[in-house]
């Protein structure tokens, strides 16, 4: 089922292979677009492509590579003539605390998941501002509107992705592109396995919707930033993440 209409939109999609990218590359698909999926995983994100048909290639790309962003775009337009819309998803998490993170580790996760989105940025606006403008949708996290724990790293860099979101908007709105960012909760992906939810209702209490959510229920408001439907709206931060950020549960505070 189409979410949003996305017919002749072109739209790259980093970290694609799986996960929520992987259901945001259906979702544009069944919006009638066309998608580019990226990653460094190439043979997952060679058959997630292939299973959505004609309508969306695979390319081979870190996102931390300048060299490898100018090397998708290019492919992006000689496949599919022009680019309409980022979705800046590619990330890595990991979970220490704050005083048991290395250094090393710590760098190593705001290259992808920080540095990454700006070169994307940086490399995609000259071609987005030739054709009259675009959206860049960059996925932070419920993690980059609170200060959750066991993120050190990953935290500093979804907060990062979400200041970088908005001096993309203030400043690319002249261009007619509009940059804005998504806050998933604790979502089912191959990123979040370990953890070892289970899926179905009650599976999650910290959020008061009580469960986790499913990546199409992120890819949905992925597709709808994309699309034209959201066309006033730029610089927001769209948490998708069954109340998980709004506030405590009622069961936290009565103790039940
Ligand atoms: N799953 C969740 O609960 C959740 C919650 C909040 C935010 N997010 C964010 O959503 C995005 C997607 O996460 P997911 O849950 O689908 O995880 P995932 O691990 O399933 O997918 C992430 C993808 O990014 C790719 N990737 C990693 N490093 C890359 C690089 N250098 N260049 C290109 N691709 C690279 C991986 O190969 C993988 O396919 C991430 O940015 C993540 O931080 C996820």
């Amino acid at each position: 089922m189409a979410v949003v209409d996305l017919s002749g939109k072109v739209v790259v999609i980093t970290g694609g292979a799986r996960g929520l990218g992987a259901a945001t590359a259906q979702a544009v698909v069944e919006g009638g677009g066309r998608v580019l999926i990226t990653d460094v995983l190439e043979e997952e994100g060679a058959r997630t492509a292939a299973e959505l048909g004609g309508a969306a290639r695979f390319l081979r790309h870190d996102v931390t590579s300048e060299a490898d962003w100018q090397a998708a775009l290019d492919h992006t337009v000689a496949t599919f003539g022009r680019l309409d819309g980022l979705v800046n998803n590619a990330g890595i998490a990991t979970g220490a605390l704050l005083e048991q993170e290395s250094v090393e580790h710590f760098r190593q996760v705001v290259e992808v998941n920080l540095v990454g989105v700006f070169i994307g940025i940086r490399t995609a606006v000259p071609l987005l501002r030739a054709g009259g403008g675009g959206s860049i949708v960059n996925i932070s996290s419920a993690a980059g509107l609170t200060g959750l724990p066991l993120t050190a790293g990953y935290g500093a860099s979804k907060w990062g992705v979400r200041g970088l979101s908005k001096i993309g908007a203030v400043e690319l709105a002249e261009a007619r592109i509009r940059v804005n960012s998504v806050h998933p909760g604790m979502t089912l992906t191959p990123m979040t396995a370990p953890v070892g939810i289970q899926p179905g209702e009650g599976n999650f209490p910290g959020a008061p919707m009580g469960r986790v959510g499913v990546p199409e229920e992120i890819a949905a408001a992925v597709a709808f930033l994309l699309s034209d439907a959201a066309g006033y709206m730029t610089g927001a931060e769209l948490a998708v993440d069954g109340g998980w950020t709004a506030g405590p549960t009622v069961r936290t505070l009565t103790g039940g």
